[in-house]
C-alpha cells in the first residue's frame, strides 16, 4: 500500500479568491490555469499495520492529515500512514506549493489505498485539500468550475512560458485560505464578480484564435483585479514589495518596445512573467540585467499530476 506521485503547480490566468462554500471550497467563480513544468511536488504515501503513528516529512502535517483521513475513510482503511514530500522550489512564496502538494498527495493516497477514482473525482478529492490543487491534476491548460476541473488543451496546444521571477523567498503571513474568507468585505468584490464571466468568455477565444495579446491582456486586468480585492480586503491583504512593482513597471516597458510579455501574481510578491516560446530568450536577457532579482524560474505548459 505504497505510491509516489508528482505533481505541477500551476498559474491561474482567471484567478480564484474566495468560496461560495467554504467547507467544501467551492469557488465563488470559475478560474483557468497553466500547469508549470519546473515547479514540481513529489509525495510518497504509504499505508501499513506495522506504524504505530501517522507520520509526515517535509510538509506541516495537519492538514495533511485531514485529507489522509477524508480519504483513508473513503476506502475504508485504518491503517497509520507515512507521507513524505519534497517541493524543487520555495514554499509559501507565492508560487502554488499547495496546488502541487495537495494535487500530489491525492494522487499517491488514492494509488497507495487502490481507489479507483477517475480522473474529475480526483480533482473534486484534490479540491477539498486546497482549492487550487484541483487544477493540477488534469494536462495543461486547466478550467476549474464549481466541483471538478477539467483539461480546456493539453500541455503542446500552445507555446506559452511563465517566467517566475523570484523576488522574496519569506512564507507568507496570512494563508489564502484565511484570505479566502474576507473576501466578501472588499467594496470591490462584487464587481469582479460582474467582470468574471465576459474575461472567461475573451480568454477562451484567445486560447481557440491563439491570440497572445488578447490573452495576456485579460490576465493583467484579472490578476490587478484580484489584488484589488485583496488590498480592500478587512483586514487588507498587501503581497507585493518593491520589487514586485519595479518587475511590473519595467513588463510595461519591455511591451512598449515591441516585447510581448505580461505580469500576473498570486498570493505573495513573485511575479510570473507571460510570453510565447519564441519571445522566451530575449526576455530572459532584460531580466538578466535587472538589478535584486533572486531567481528566474523558466516555465512551459505541463501535464497533470501523475503516479510515478
Ligand atoms: O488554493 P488556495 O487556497 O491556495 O488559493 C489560491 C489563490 C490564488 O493563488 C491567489 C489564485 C489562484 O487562482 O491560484
Amino acid at each position: 500500500m505504497k505510491a509516489t506521485a508528482k505533481a505541477p503547480a500551476n498559474i491561474a490566468f482567471i484567478k480564484y479568491w474566495g468560496k461560495k462554500d467554504v467547507a467544501l471550497r467551492i469557488p465563488y467563480n470559475p478560474s483557468i490555469s497553466m500547469n508549470l513544468s519546473a515547479c514540481t511536488t513529489t509525495t510518497t504515501v504509504e499505508f501499513s499495520n506495522k506504524f504505530s503513528k501517522d507520520e509526515v516529512f517535509g510538509v506541516e502535517p495537519t492538514r495533511v492529515i485531514e485529507h489522509i483521513n477524508r480519504m483513508r475513510k473513503l476506502a475504508g482503511v485504518t491503517s497509520h500512514v507515512r507521507v513524505e514530500t519534497t517541493n524543487n522550489f520555495p514554499s509559501s512564496a507565492g508560487i502554488a506549493s499547495s496546488a502541487s502538494g495537495f494535487a500530489a498527495l491525492t494522487i499517491a493516497t488514492a494509488g497507495a489505498l487502490g481507489l479507483s477514482c477517475s480522473e474529475k473525482e480526483l480533482t473534486a478529492l484534490a479540491r477539498l485539500g486546497s482549492g487550487s490543487a484541483c487544477r493540477s491534476i488534469p494536462d495543461g491548460f486547466v478550467k476549474w468550475d464549481g466541483e471538478f476541473a477539467y483539461s480546456l488543451y493539453p500541455s503542446d496546444y500552445w507555446d506559452l512560458r511563465d517566467i517566475i521571477v523570484v523576488v522574496g523567498k519569506t512564507a507568507k503571513k496570512v494563508s489564502s485560505s484565511e484570505g479566502h474568507e474576507a473576501v466578501e468585505t472588499s467594496p470591490y468584490f462584487k464587481n469582479r464578480l460582474e467582470a468574471i464571466p465576459e474575461r472567461i468568455r475573451k480568454i477562451e477565444a484567445a486560447f481557440q484564435e491563439k491570440n497572445f495579446q488578447a490573452l495576456g491582456e485579460v490576465i493583467e486586468e484579472d490578476c490587478l483585479d484580484m489584488h484589488r480585492v485583496m488590498q480592500t480586503q478587512v483586514p487588507p491583504l498587501y503581497y507585493w514589495n518593491d520589487m514586485t512593482k519595479n518587475i511590473m513597471d519595467a513588463v510595461k516597458g519591455w511591451r512598449n518596445d515591441g516585447l510581448p510579455v505580461y505580469f500576473t501574481i498570486d498570493a505573495g510578491p513573485n511575479i510570473h512573467l507571460l510570453c510565447e516560446g519564441k519571445d522566451e530568450q530575449r526576455l530572459l536577457e532584460k531580466l538578466q540585467g535587472f538589478p535584486g532579482i533572486e531567481e528566474v524560474i523558466p516555465n512551459k505548459p505541463a501535464e497533470g499530476a501523475r503516479l510515478i
